[in-house]
């Protein structure tokens, strides 16, 4: 299993200080940053674009963990990749060819996730298994922050992490969605090693304590 990497969504920052959201999670020591990128078709909700992740990049060294909640993510690979992002990952859901958007994300020098929906069968990512190094099981339907953790989506991440041990893969295991301190060990227990915190992060009293109590 690969180690723990705690990844605060901006999210859940001010929107308006995107430049503050990135100080905080320096400070905190972390090395993730987690961006949702959302098109309002996908998901019900706009949040920014990869003119933002631009912008954000020559302020931080921090690895760029893009969530991509489009339609059609496979149109925005090389503005991502352009922008700075390290990491792509889209949704097995979403109408696009996974498995080329996949070869492209890694062409355009990124590393490639696949993602899916509390309520899609698991098995639809069995196919992409080998061909990624991140798996992301929402833990929330995705569209916004501060939604409460869906228990059932444990299942799946278990189901995730058995795949990965029989294969012998090294793919992480990365949960979204409704993590705190509770839900996190919960996920950590089913196999998940990558934890998106937006809303628990942001409003931690000690946020650096957090982040250690979450990976501990
Ligand atoms: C939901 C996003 C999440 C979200 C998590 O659509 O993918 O990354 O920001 O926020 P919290 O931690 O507040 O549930
Ligand atoms: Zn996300």
């Amino acid at each position: 299993m690969p180690s723990a990497v705690v990844a605060p969504s901006l999210l859940a920052a001010n929107h308006g200080d995107f430049a503050q959201g990135v100080r905080t999670v320096e400070e905190a020591g972390l090395q993730w940053l987690h961006l949702d990128i959302m098109d309002g078709h996908f998901v019900p909700n706009i949040s920014f674009g990869p003119q933002v992740v631009a912008d954000l990049r020559p302020l931080t060294k921090l690895h760029f963990d893009v969530h991509l909640m489009l339609t059609n993510p496979d149109r925005f690979v090389a503005a991502f990749a352009k922008a700075g992002a390290e990491r792509l990952t889209v949704h097995v859901e979403a109408d696009h060819d996974v498995a080329l958007t996949i070869a492209a994300i890694k062409n355009a020098g990124m590393s490639a996730g696949i993602a899916m929906n509390p309520d899609t069968d698991p098995q639809r990512l069995l196919p992409y298994l080998d061909s990624v190094d991140l798996a992301l099981c929402m833990t929330v339907f995705p569209g916004f922050g501060g939604q409460a953790f869906i228990p059932s989506a444990l299942k799946s991440i278990q189901f995730l992490a058995d795949e990965r041990t029989s294969r012998g893969a090294s793919f992480r295991l990365e949960v979204d969605g409704g993590i705190n301190l509770d839900t996190g060990r919960q996920c950590r227990a089913a196999g998940a090693d990558t934890f998106v915190a937006g809303t628990a992060f942001f409003k931690a009293a000690d946020r650096s304590s957090f982040a250690r109590q979450l990976t501990a």
